[in-house]
C-alpha cells in the first residue's frame, strides 16, 4: 500500500476520532446520572489520546492531519440514546479499525491501531454495561 493511501485512512481515523472526543465531552456535561457521565468524560480523553497518537503516524509519513468533521451526531437528548450512539461509534471504530489491520502493511501503524482497536473494545464494554444497568431498572 502506497504511504499516500495510508495517509488518506489514518486521517479518515483522525477524524472519527475528533468527532468521539467532541461527542463525548459533551454528552459527559449534559449525562446527570453520575456514573456514566465520568465514564464517558474518561473516554473522551482516551479518544483524544488516540487523536495524538495518528496525528504522530500521520506527521511521520509526510501527512498533515485535518481537523475537518462531519456535522455531529450526539445521539439525543437522554442517557440511552447517548449511550445507545456511544456504543454505535465504538462498533464502526472497530470495524474500520479491525479491516485496516488487514489490509494496511505498515508494521508500526498496525502496531498502533491494534492498540487502538483493544481500547475501543473495552469503550464499547464500558457504555454496554451502562446501558444494561439502565435497562434493567426500568
Ligand atoms: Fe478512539
Ligand atoms: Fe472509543
Amino acid at each position: 500500500m502506497e504511504k499516500k493511501e495510508i495517509i488518506f485512512l489514518l486521517n479518515d481515523d483522525f477524524m472519527r476520532e475528533l468527532e468521539a472526543t467532541m461527542i463525548y465531552a459533551q454528552n459527559s456535561f449534559i449525562m446527570e446520572d453520575c456514573d456514566p457521565s465520568r465514564v464517558t468524560e474518561a473516554i473522551s480523553v482516551d479518544e483524544m489520546r488516540h487523536m495524538w497518537w495518528l496525528a504522530d503516524l500521520i506527521t511521520k509519513r509526510g501527512g498533515k492531519p485535518t481537523m475537518k468533521h462531519k456535522e455531529l451526531d450526539f445521539g439525543g437528548e437522554n442517557l440511552q440514546e447517548m449511550l445507545e450512539r456511544q456504543i454505535e461509534l465504538e462498533s464502526e471504530g472497530i470495524d474500520i479499525y479491525t479491516h485496516q489491520i488487514e489490509i494496511i502493511d505498515d508494521e508500526e501503524v498496525v502496531g498502533v491501531l491494534k492498540h487502538i482497536l483493544d481500547e475501543e473494545r473495552r469503550h464499547r464494554k464500558e457504555f454496554r454495561e451502562r446501558l444494561e444497568k439502565l435497562n434493567s431498572s426500568d
